[in-house]
């Protein structure tokens, strides 16, 4: 692709556009990438990465969560592992090519409307749609947890917005689950503006069958949530919306412990008003692992942060409003559904987060799970330097350290066909060596975290800082 005008430059110096972040200006389809190591011959399919690639120089402060997404694939094929990226081209994305610059402004300026005759039916706000990718019913889908999901190709080209047949009233949750089993999908809107909190199902055809409103008495920050073979699980955060922010300064999310922390269970196609809520001690939840109920035991795992320091400041330094300061760490949840009581037992104290397990045992118990932690240096949320595995049953941690110089992406799981055990796969994730600004997609033994990469392919150039990463494979 020959350069466009107005590519991002960053003369301001803004922190999310430096360094791994800044973004790629170009759109690759590389048939052959070099690599190092084995790759297994039995690992075929697509990883595909979503994150913000912003196109065009951003009209004032720019936030993370602003940037066009970009969709990053590597796909194993028998002997060879080819690479492409592409731009999902949302309506607002499409309006801005057309005029050749940023329409839209970010999330610190949301108030700051576009023209409406140069954006036409593609409306005031940006979905920029690059939070994470799922495929569901056949269909690829990128999501943003404030847009409807936009549809993609395998090929990543996109198709445009999809809102189940007029039947989705607002952006979905960037973690939908999906029951291994029946192939439902289950997922959740939250709202600063009533009503706070919906619950949808889709059926294993991507019909959406079921759709309630579940009151809450304050909109709270719900990023994730997850499910057993008869429940949905969702979190009521002490993370608050105060969208006063907007027109008075200050944070737009802010921690409000004295609203207290509950969990909720309900039947995974209940009524609103078969939520029961379980209080807990205070704290927040990026992101779960899993969920599963056994003798009336309802329990879940994930890394559980108790003094969040979440902000999305309308003034001051962009740097000091990440999407968190501080990363959680690993604790099980456990909720006795007959005695009406909950706890959270944490159960290592290593900070982390990008939760990931063998999603074949979603909502099944399941014995190991994996996250990306620091071993080095401290940092936020998604600058992880270790790749970690945790054995419920014995306890164990095993982790591989990606070196000083190094941040490593969020690492799936991806399962080995010919494998019958839980952790017969691999991990697969980004490693970013900041010294010589490139990129490698990992290969590690998911039954050996600790001896580290296996193979490496290693990209035509970087691929900048993304949220979620995820595996499909040829066959699925
Ligand atoms: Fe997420």
């Amino acid at each position: 692709m020959s350069a466009a005008p107005n590519l991002v430059t960053n003369s301001r110096n803004q922190p999310f556009l430096a360094g791994e972040m800044a973004p790629v200006t170009d759109e690759l389809d590389v048939a052959s990438c070099r690599t190092t190591g084995e790759v297994p011959g039995d690992l075929l399919g697509k990883f595909i990465q979503n994150g913000p690639n912003p196109r065009f120089e951003p009209l004032g402060r720019y936030h993370m969560f602003d940037g066009d997404g970009m969709l990053h694939a590597i796909e194993f094929a028998e002997g060879r592992v080819s690479y492409r990226n592409r731009w999902i081209r949302t309506p607002m994305l499409a309006a801005e090519m057309r005029a050749g610059r940023a329409l839209y402004p970010g999330l610190a300026d949301l108030m700051n409307f576009p023209d409406a005759s140069l954006v036409g039916d593609a409306g005031p706000i940006k979905n920029p749609a690059n939070t994470n990718i799922i495929r569901h019913a056949g269909k690829y889908l990128a999501l943003y947890e404030t847009g409807l999901p936009v549809e993609v190709t395998a090929d990543l080209e996109t198709l445009g917005i999809r809102d189940f047949d007029g039947k989705l009233p607002c952006g979905i949750t960037a973690h939908p689950r999906i029951d291994p089993v029946t192939q439902e999908m289950f997922f959740f809107a939250y709202s600063p503006f009533p009503p706070y909190l919906r619950y949808f199902v889709a059926d294993a055809q991507g019909n959406l069958v079921h759709a309630i409103e579940i009151p809450i008495p304050a909109p709270s920050m719900i990023h994730d949530f997850v499910i057993t073979e008869e429940h949905a699980v969702i979190l009521d955060s002490p993370l608050k919306f105060n969208m006063d922010a907007i027109t008075e300064g200050g944070s737009m999310i802010k921690y409000a412990p004295e609203g207290g922390t509950r969990i909720g269970v309900l039947p995974r196609h209940g009524r609103a008003d078969e939520m029961t809520w379980y209080e807990i001690e205070n704290g927040h939840v990026q992101h779960f692992w899993n969920a599963w109920c056994e003798n009336g035991v309802v329990e879940l795992s994930g890394t559980f942060n108790t003094s969040p320091e979440y902000g999305m400041d309308t003034g001051g330094d962009p740097s000091e409003s990440s999407a968190s300061a501080k990363a959680g760490v690993a604790t099980r949840f456990k909720v006795d559904l007959a005695r009406g009581a909950a706890k959270a037992e944490q159960f290592d104290d290593m900070e982390g987060d990008f939760c990931r397990f063998n999603e074949g045992h979603n909502g099944r118990r399941s014995r190991y799970h994996y996250m990306g932690g620091f071993r080095g240096e401290r940092g936020v949320i998604g600058q992880f330097d270790t790749v970690v595995k945790y054995d419920d049953r014995s306890g164990a941690r095993e982790s591989w350290y990606a070196g000083k110089q190094h941040h490593i992406g969020e690492a799936l799981f991806a399962p080995d066909p010919r494998g019958s055990a839980e952790d017969d796969g691999w991990l697969l994730f980004t490693d970013h060596d900041h010294a010589e600004n490139t990129t490698d997609v990992c290969v590690v033994d998911a039954r050996n975290v600790g001896a580290g990469p296996i193979a490496r392919v290693h990209m035509p150039r970087k691929i900048p800082f993304g949220f979620h990463v995820n595996w499909f494979r040829a066959d699925g």
